[in-house]
């Protein structure tokens, strides 16, 4: 892949957001953290550096050393970064006596400014910060003003360092992602070659040249990731690619079928493993989340090492991780436990000791999507809902039998069948059956009931991390209802989960 920004991470909440729009951009960038960055930038055409929870006054803030960046190739500081530079530059950074959080207007935009070109006056800006810049560096000059915040933005003069107190790549900047052009292809003239169809070119080209004859095992699951790694493999090495895919008993209903079908039909070597009994066995009298989880782990992990064991020679194991991970593994706040655990292969399965292949490991999620769209991809299984690794599991509260397997199943499928005929679906981030461990009293004829309680649970978001509850029309609910209770033995209440997150999760479990 070719470098052309890096940005520089000093942990704020927002650096990833900043990865984003400059990919939005077309344009190819990197996130390292501060300080752990490559020595040779020489491929780099321009680097950002990020905001931080910190205060650049403090002993322990970010001190990073940039020779090798200012004033050699186009720079542009945002809030922290703009601050770092203003303080150990001649500037002056002290706590700001007003409010600088949220939205705010620009003021005084200097006129004839390539970075703010086609930015109005009054443009909204968003600000999040504590220290305010009080004066400007040597050799600084003012770029903009809001009401509250006399240095927004400023350029270094002979240089093409620029740096902005307020967010660029937040929504509630209104031009944010005009600056970030301006900046980007105006001064740095970086070019915006990084398109679905250019990344699939080389990184097919890429693997290729990586595995030549090696063969290759992935593990399907049904999910975006893991099926656009697949398909690009595929692209890459064809047969030599050879897909599991388990069925773990816990997946919706007629999903292992139907997926499977799916993979065949768009050419991929796959072998579908049918181990419900295995797991399901495994599972029984388990009632603890925790526990449950785990035991899945290690099934799933058998299974593998199991169906790996069949094939012979296999050099490679592909894996569908994404770029969030991958940032989430190298953060500023220091390496996570995962990556030591990666040393210890001692004890590991054998397949777990093959080399790794990560084909989307640069690419954000909607990025996976659009790449897959590309390849050809059926959009139904693009869009899928996010669907949990324990499947059903975490949705049978208490201990799993067959029989609540099959109930949940049918629930669930009325429900999502339900949403996708009434054009739900897609305005839908995650949606389920949750099969409750107790019984509730009905009446059915003159007799009185005793059955199971379900809750169906929708939620709008955007990564999983919050969330809230979807206010789905009470018609739709009402007829979801009916069908539940009328289809599904053993079930004879309904009810909707409005919680939202935080404070609830999205699972029950
Ligand atoms: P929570 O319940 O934590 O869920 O709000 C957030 C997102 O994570 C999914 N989830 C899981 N995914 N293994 C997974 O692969 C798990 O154990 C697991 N638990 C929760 C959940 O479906 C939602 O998308």
């Amino acid at each position: 892949m070719q470098h052309n920004v890096l940005i520089l991470d000093f942990g704020s909440q927002y650096t990833q957001l900043i990865a984003r729009r400059v990919r939005e951009l077309n344009i190819f960038c990197e996130i390292f953290p501060y300080n752990h960055f490559p020595d040779d930038l020489s491929s780099y055409k321009a680097v950002i550096l990020s905001g931080s929870p910190f205060s650049t006054r403090a002993d322990d803030a970010p001190h990073p050393d940039l020779s090798q960046i200012r004033g050699k190739m186009p720079l542009l500081a945002v809030c922290y970064g703009a601050q770092y530079l203003a303080h150990f530059n001649g500037g002056e950074v002290g706590a700001s006596s007003t409010r600088e959080y949220g939205r705010a207007n620009l003021s005084f935009i200097k006129e004839d400014e390539a970075f703010f070109a086609d930015v109005p006056m009054n443009s909204q800006v968003w600000m999040s910060h504590s220290d305010t810049i009080k004066k400007l560096p040597t050799g600084a000059v003012k770029l903009a003003s809001t009401h509250d915040v006399e240095n927004a933005a400023y350029k270094i003069e002979g240089e093409t360092t620029y740096a902005i107190q307020f967010h660029p790549e937040v929504y509630h900047s209104t031009d944010g992602k005009k600056m970030l052009e301006n900046f980007l292809v105006k001064i740095a003239q970086v070019p915006q070659n990084f398109t679905p169809n250019a990344f699939v070119d080389e990184i097919v080209a890429e693997l290729k040249e990586k595995i030549g004859n090696d063969k290759v095992v992935l593990g399907l699951s049904g999910g975006v990731d893991s099926t656009v790694a697949a398909v690009l493999l595929n692209k890459a090495i064809g047969d030599n690619l050879y897909c599991i895919f388990v069925n773990n008993g816990l997946l919706r209903k007629k999903e292992f079928e139907n997926v499977l079908h799916q993979y065949k039909d768009m050419g991929l070597n796959v072998k579908g493993v049918d181990a419900g009994d295995r797991f399901l066995g495994q599972l029984e009298g388990i009632s603890d989340p925790e526990t449950k989880r785990k035991t899945i782990g290690r099934v799933f992990i058998e299974v593998f090492d199991d169906e790996a064991h069949l094939l012979t020679d296999v050099k490679w194991l592909a894996q569908g991780t994404i770029y969030p991970d991958v940032i989430e593994s190298v953060s500023v706040k220091g390496p996570s436990a995962t990556i030591k655990s990666h040393h210890n292969v001692g004890g590991l399965p054998d397949f777990m000791k093959l080399k790794i292949v990560e084909p989307l490991r640069m690419l954000f999620k909607d990025e996976v999507r659009r790449v897959g769209k590309t390849l050809g991809i059926d959009p139904e299984l693009l869009g899928r809902h996010p669907f949990p690794g324990p499947g059903l599991s975490i949705r049978i509260l208490g201990d799993i039998t067959k029989e609540k397997v099959r109930i949940l199943q049918e629930v669930d499928a009325v429900f999502i069948d339900g949403l996708k005929s009434w054009g739900l679906y897609d305005k839908v981030w995650q949606a389920g059956a949750i099969l409750l461990p107790v019984d509730s009293v009905g009446v059915m004829g003159d007799e009185r009931t005793y059955e199971k309680v379900v809750a169906l649970r929708a939620v709008e978001s955007t990564d999983g991390m919050t969330a809230d509850w979807v206010h789905l029309p009470y018609e739709f609910l009402m007829k979801v209802s009916n069908d539940i209770i009328n289809k599904v033995k053993g079930v004879n209440r309904v009810v909707y989960d409005i919680s939202s997150k935080p404070p609830a999760t999205i699972e029950w479990e």
